[in-house]
């Protein structure tokens, strides 16, 4: 399979390029064991707002059909701007350590590849092209507990 990798400005992520994402996140998440909280309505309204965030950054991988393979992103969290979700979540349970941990550093907002391609690299891949680019010293994300190929996953890379 041939796969190219792109990472994309935030003034490129049009709603053509959401709905693709849309749909991989979708089916991305259905098939795993992590689940998701997130409808395909509030995908799409996050990722248009977290376009304009300080930091965005978005890698997209692609068939040579053109078809969306997999997708990454994230942006440099703020503090001072009201969280929500797991922003929300993982501030609360860090209490006083926010600030070290989360305060305008690399938050890893949203990852997933097509259950049809998973298993050949393309989330190494993505993970690995998007953090090349992060110039923040640390990054967040939240991974369950009881998800450990996945949990192994993140550690491997740090
Ligand atoms: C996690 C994910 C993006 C990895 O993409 P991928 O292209 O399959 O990744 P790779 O082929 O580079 O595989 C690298 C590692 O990913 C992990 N992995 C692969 N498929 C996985 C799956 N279905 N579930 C959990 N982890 C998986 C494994 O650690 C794998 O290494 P291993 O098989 O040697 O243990 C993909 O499995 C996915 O979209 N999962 C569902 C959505 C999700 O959980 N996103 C992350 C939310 S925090």
């Amino acid at each position: 399979m041939v796969v190219s990798y792109e990472s994309i400005e935030p003034h490129r992520l049009d709603a053509g390029m959401i709905n693709e994402i849309r749909d991989v996140h979708g089916r991305a998440f259905a098939a795993s064991v992590v689940g998701t909280e997130y409808p395909a309505t509030e995908v799409a309204a996050a990722l248009t707002a977290e376009a304009s965030e300080p930091g965005f950054r978005l890698c997209v991988a692609r068939r040579d059909t053109g078809q969306l393979a997999g997708f990454a992103c994230g942006y440099i969290d703020f503090l001072q701007r009201p969280a929500s979700g797991w922003s929300k979540r993982l501030a609360d349970a860090l209490g006083q350590k926010r600030y070290e941990w989360l305060d305008q550093q690399f938050g890893f907002a949203w990852f997933g590849v097509h259950p049809a391609f998973q298993g050949n690299g393309i989330g190494s891949a993505l993970h690995d092209r998007l953090f090349a680019e992060v110039r923040c010293a640390r990054a967040w994300l939240v991974c369950p507990a009881h998800e450990t190929r996945l949990r192994a996953f993140y550690e491997h890379r740090g």
